[in-house]
């Protein structure tokens, strides 16, 4: 079977594509940030011997050397890179308002953001030459948009990561291109992850967690070649940069 490799799987949109994956008979290998295998991602393993719990910092370079090296030839078919900080500790957007930026709040942003998925993809990209389907899919949002109007001014730093992560990329797609691999931007939609209700930041017309990654695996599976460099909706529909 082949074999989704999924950064930041121990919640949300990572999670739910980890038990989607599994009960499509792939192979998971489900990484998360923590010393102990966090509860939920546990418990999904529990559930599935498709799913192989692996811990993976995407903010530490010598954490992704080590994994990859354990890793060793073993091929991947698709790389998620998902893992992201939206917010700081207390799921506040104020420490990123103009007049009151946390600097340390930009670099941990950025490190998980945007170096986190350049980190993973270039370490990984032997592995993806060695796989046949031959997919890098990052979790983008429309929060990173430079030609649609956003409203307000929160959320600098996330904002700015994903349009920064969109350009950085457009240039891996180029560079990969030659091998056959393809890369693909998402926007998931707004989604209800468990996060987000308990946070409270639900809102009318947010998507379910199940409903947004089913989409994406259908829309992940009929990508080709032809739509590297691309950003899509979870339905697979063009989005603006
Ligand atoms: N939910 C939405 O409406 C929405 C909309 C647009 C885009 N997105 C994007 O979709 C992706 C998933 O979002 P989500 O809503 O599912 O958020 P989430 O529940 O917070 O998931 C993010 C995951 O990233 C992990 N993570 C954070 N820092 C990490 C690190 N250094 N190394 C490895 N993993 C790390 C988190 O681990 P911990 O749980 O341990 O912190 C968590 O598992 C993100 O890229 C996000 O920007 C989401």
């Amino acid at each position: 079977m082949p074999t989704v490799l999924i950064t930041g799987a121990s919640s949300g949109i990572g999670l739910e594509f980890a038990k989607q994956y599994a009960a499509l008979g792939w192979d998971v290998l489900a990484t998360h940030r923590h010393e102990a295998t966090p509860s939920a991602l546990a418990e999904a393993a529990a559930h599935s011997s498709r799913i192989r719990l692996e811990p993976l910092d995407v903010t530490s370079e010598s954490h992704v050397r080590a994994f990859v090296g354990k890793l060793e030839s073993a091929p991947i078919d698709v790389l998620i890179n998902n893992a992201a900080v939206a917010y700081d500790d207390k799921m506040s957007l104020d420490t990123q308002n103009f007049g009151s930026l946390s600097f340390a709040l930009f670099d941990r942003i950025f490190a998980t953001n945007v170096r986190g998925p350049l980190l993973v993809t270039e370490a990984l990209h032997a592995n993806l030459k060695a796989g046949n389907e031959k997919k890098i899919v990052c979790m983008s949002s429309t929060n990173g948009s430079l030609t649609e109007p956003l409203p307000g001014s929160i959320g600098t730093f996330y904002r700015a990561s994903k349009a920064a992560l969109n350009r950085a990329m457009m240039n891996v797609a180029e560079a990969v291109r030659p091998d056959g691999i393809s890369v693909v931007l998402f926007h998931p939609g707004a989604v209800l992850t468990e996060k987000n209700v308990r946070f409270g930041q639900p809102y009318p017309g947010m998507i379910s967690t199940e409903f947004s990654v089913r989409n994406m695996i259908e829309t992940i599976t009929g990508l080709g070649l032809a739509d590297t460099g691309r950003f899509l909706l979870y339905d697979g529909e063009a989005l603006p940069w």
